[in-house]
């Protein structure tokens, strides 16, 4: 059974969508820790309500690599195998990315290359695209750059405003990310380049 770590900065509902997949029994995996870097993030008290471990590691006015080599050891010291980024607003350092080869998993609510880092439906709405959608990547030291596991389109609509965009968005990324999440516990992804490729 592969144990989870789940980094989060915020509300917490990519965290919530892999969770009840694996407490369905769908994901063979469970979630050994949830970390946050903000003590006020709703994704700890989520975490909790579902009986999950939940740390919270302030960031704040720490040196990055200090920080990560903290959350490294946290991790560490829960066995965790794969790390699932679910809204965790920081860019990791090469010391964290080292520390889980291949194994660090991110969701991005656009159609990357397209739209990287903050406010990423903001930026689609603004530029007037007619379809974005959201990434599910593995993390390597850039910011949203790493190969892509999985992606979704969603259609812009005329009427659309970022909260209305960014909800139909979430809805699949909900559905992406788990999907995402078991194919990495089930081994079934091959890293060729910037190539994913997926075994049966
Ligand atoms: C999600 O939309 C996720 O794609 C985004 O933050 C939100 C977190 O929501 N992540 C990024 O923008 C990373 N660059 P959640 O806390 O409800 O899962």
């Amino acid at each position: 059974m592969k144990n989870l770590g789940i980094l989060l900065s915020g509300r917490g509902s990519n965290f919530e969508a892999i969770a009840h997949n694996l407490l369905s029994g769908s994901i063979p995996a469970r979630i050994a820790v949830v970390v946050s870097n903000r003590q006020d993030a709703a994704g700890l008290d989520r975490a909790r309500a579902l009986g999950i471990e939940a740390r919270c590691l302030p960031s704040k006015g720490k040196d990055r690599e200090a920080y990560d080599r903290e959350l490294v050891a946290t991790l560490q010291s829960f066995g965790v195998d794969i790390v699932c980024l679910a809204g965790f607003m920081r860019v990791l350092s090469s010391t964290f990315i080292r520390a889980f080869p291949t194994r660090i998993l991110n969701i991005h609510p656009a159609l990357l290359p397209a739209f990287p880092g903050l406010e990423a439906q903001k930026q689609a709405l603004d530029y007037g695209v007619k379809f974005t959608g959201c990434t599910v990547h593995l993390v390597d030291e850039g910011v949203d750059t790493g190969p892509i596991i999985g992606q979704a389109v969603v259609p812009v609509l005329d009427g659309d405003t970022v909260e209305s965009l960014s909800a139909r968005i979430l809805k699949e990324e909900h559905r992406i990310y788990s999907e995402a999440v078991r194919l990495v516990v089930e081994e079934r992804i091959r890293v060729e380049g910037r190539r994913v490729r997926v075994t049966s």
